[in-house]
């Protein structure tokens, strides 16, 4: 059944436990997430941003929607946009079917300019002001993501800060979180802390703490009936790196986030986790290994076929370490 993120998160943070949610682009993504979801007997976030939307039409994305419903009908699924950038973006969506938007106000329309608070605080509470008329979930995003080994903002795949950030742009302040929170009633509220998007999050394997846990831990006191988002959630793990390279791939060593320091991040509030750079890393490997094994191959479904499975093995192995499996 579709479920909205108010709904999945209030269960998750009653149960203690932590929701993935995976970026989806296509059929295989879709299935693979939803297989891995059947197997572990969890709740999902499948959630789509503006690219994906662009890349599959709002329409495909729906109907899709509609499929794992139909075909799963004992698992909830909550349908999330990723990364909104503007109200009309949320409305879109929302009229395509999805339960939950996210508006990132965290940039100005630019994309690029950290926003000015009057700009987040306006564009957000839009948002709010219209989806809880219909019952849709909105999760919002105070702070910049960036990395705080370089303070540089996450542009890596297209969007992002631009240039070098302030450390306490870098880390999501509780006391504005608090005023944020109020004065928009968004469901879920991404917070700066440590971590950027893509795979190029470290340049040295990280020992011990790498997430702030104390300004999640603070926030999550101060607003234990807003829901946590960790962005950027990848672990980028060694051997999808391996497999990646070992093929032909050329991607430089990397570090992600652990998945035992997410483990921690759960523990203290955080309840939904992106993830979608890990799962184009599993599908580009597996593409990859059957070229180069088999050079003659041309069916997509030789390469497609091990992709998604590859996917579904990511997901599931997220499900069970954030103790989403047997919750559905
Ligand atoms: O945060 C971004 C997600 O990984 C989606 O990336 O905008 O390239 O689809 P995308
Ligand atoms: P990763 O790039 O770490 O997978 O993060 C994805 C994300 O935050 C999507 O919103
Ligand atoms: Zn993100």
């Amino acid at each position: 059944a579709r479920i909205t993120l108010r709904q999945l998160l209030d269960h998750a943070a009653e149960n203690d436990y932590g929701v993935p949610a995976f970026n989806i682009n296509n059929m295989e993504q879709a299935l693979a997430i939803m297989a891995a979801a059947d197997q572990t007997d969890a709740p999902v976030i499948i959630q789509a941003s503006r690219g994906a939307r662009a890349y599959a039409h709002d329409v495909m994305l729906k109907h899709m929607m509609d499929a794992v419903v139909e075909i799963y009908p004992h698992i909830p699924v909550c349908v999330h946009l990723d990364h909104g950038n503007a109200p009309q973006t949320c409305m879109s969506a929302i009229q395509a079917g999805f339960t939950s938007v996210m508006m990132d106000g965290s940039l100005e329309a630019d994309g690029k300019t950290p926003a000015s608070w009057d700009y987040n605080v306006g564009v957000t509470k839009t948002v709010t002001d219209m989806a809880h008329l219909g019952g849709i979930s909105v999760e919002g995003e105070l702070g910049v993501l960036g990395s705080l080994e370089t303070g540089m903002g996450d542009k890596e795949d297209g969007h992002g800060a631009e240039g070098k950030l302030s450390q306490d742009q870098l880390l999501t302040d509780p006391e504005e979180a608090v005023k944020f929170v109020k004065e928009t009633k968004v469901d879920a509220l991404a917070i700066a802390m440590g971590t950027s998007h893509g795979a190029y999050k470290f340049t040295r394997q990280p020992d011990g703490e790498i997430l702030a846990m104390n300004v999640i831990e603070e926030i999550h006191r101060r607003l234990p009936d807003t829901h946590l988002v960790m962005h950027g959630s990848s672990s980028v793990p060694q051997d999808l790196q391996d497999i990646i390279n070992q093929y032909g791939g050329e991607m430089p060593q990397t570090w992600g986030v652990p998945v035992e320091e997410i483990q921690r991040g759960i523990k203290n509030g955080v309840r939904k986790v992106n993830i979608d750079t890990d799962n184009r890393m599993a599908i580009t490997g597996q593409i990859r290994r059957v070229f180069a094994e088999n050079p003659s191959e041309f069916d997509p479904r030789k390469y497609l076929k091990p992709a998604r499975d590859a996917m579904q093995k990511l997901c599931i192995q997220r499900l069970e370490a954030f103790n989403t499996a047997g919750q559905a």
